[in-house]
């Protein structure tokens, strides 16, 4: 297996901090952030320090843990206060990546569990620090397991394009998106990897670039504007995307750009596949047009990294993710297999599968 970097991990036991590698400085400067507290937290995610789907529900997780562990009285009514304000408050954070709500609902659940079966305040915070490493955990091997499922899509010597950053970095294991590529590489095929770089905060030339070069993969960077013209060369055969949140219709939702490198790639009959763990599919929502898209500042768009490149006042909009539709993806791999041609008889089976089923 192909190594690969870490994205954040808990230190120091109870009390202790979650330690994360700061994105923003990447890859210019490989620099560690403590967490100590919750809003620390909440800005770390807010800011993508940390970010990518399932590494945002893994940071919330450690945050809630963050928000119980120093109480200066630890009743059990009162861990479980902090708990669900600290939950409450991180949910704040971002709004479209749904595994952060997927693993804030985990650990409310498991608060509100321990109270009502009258354990002591020390022993709820126990148990949420045991629930945040177990959902980390839990996402390495959904990782792992993504990994597996998607290699067999890959045959020696493709070419494949990836949007943004979903691979390491975006989680708490080996990615998702990148998942099959370290694992095909590990199986000895040669695999030609192009990035996208991703504007406006350049994921895939600062993150997906970084952490494919360290892993000593084939990787090319391309801008975005140039994915349907490499893909009109012949050189792309697959394209593999990571997801924020997945409707129980199959609409998979990604960062913006996806959907135009999906448009592209059906012309080129090229098949556009999405990996992502049943944490980010969301069984309340239905399609694509329900899911609430992030719209981030102007200035990432006009003053990017500090260069200002628009006249001042330029009107903007900034849509951080967008949602391609299913009939456009001719795939899914989830941590259970793979989904061909997405609908909702199969993404209700795979949550029956997960447990994940929402109630009618
Ligand atoms: O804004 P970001 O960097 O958090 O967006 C990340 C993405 O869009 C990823 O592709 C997605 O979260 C999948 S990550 C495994």
């Amino acid at each position: 297996m192909s190594a690969h970097v870490e994205t954040l991990r808990w230190e120091g036991g109870l009390p202790g901090h979650c330690a994360l590698i700061e994105q923003t400085r990447l890859p210019l400067e490989e620099v560690w952030l403590r967490v100590d507290t919750v809003p620390a937290m909440h800005d770390a995610i807010k800011r993508l320090a940390v970010r990518g789907a399932p590494a945002i529900g893994v940071a919330a997780g450690y945050g809630v843990v963050l928000g119980v562990q120093n109480l200066s009285t630890q009743t059990a009514d009162e861990v479980l206060r902090a708990a669900l304000e600290s939950a409450d408050y991180l949910a704040t954070s971002r709004p479209t990546a749904v595994n952060l709500f997927w693993a804030l609902d985990r650990m409310k659940a498991r608060a509100r569990r321990e109270h009502a079966a009258q354990r002591t305040g020390a022993d709820l915070v126990r148990a949420l620090h045991a629930e945040a490493l177990l959902i980390h955990e839990e996402d390495r091997a959904m990782c792992q397991a993504m990994g597996q499922h998607g290699a067999p899509l890959i045959e020696d010597g493709m070419g494949i394009l990836t949007h943004c950053n979903a691979g390491a970095l975006a989680t708490g294991g080996m990615g998702t998106a990148l998942a099959p590529i370290y694992t095909a590489m590990a199986q000895g095929k040669r695999v030609k990897v192009y990035a996208d770089e991703t504007r406006p905060l350049l994921q895939g030339a600062r993150l997906t670039v970084y952490e494919l070069m360290k892993a000593g993969a084939d990787v090319t960077l391309i801008t975005d504007n140039m994915a349907a013209s490499l893909m009109r060369t012949g050189a792309v055969d697959l394209v593999f995307v990571g997801s924020d949140r997945i409707a129980v219709n199959g609409d998979v939702c990604n960062k913006i750009g996806t959907y135009s490198v999906a448009l592209a790639a059906r012309e080129h009959g090229v098949p556009f596949y999405a990996v992502a763990p049943t944490s980010t599919f969301d069984p309340h929502c239905k399609r694509g047009e329900d899911i609430h898209i992030e719209e981030r500042e102007a200035a990432e768009i006009c003053e990017g990294f500090g260069k200002r490149t628009a006249p001042h006042g330029t009107k903007v909009w900034n849509p951080a993710f967008d949602w391609t539709p299913a009939r456009m993806v001719s795939g899914i791999v989830c941590e259970h297999g793979l989904i061909r041609k997405p609908n909702q008889r199969r993404v209700e089976a795979v949550l029956a599968r997960a447990g994940r089923l929402a109630a009618p």
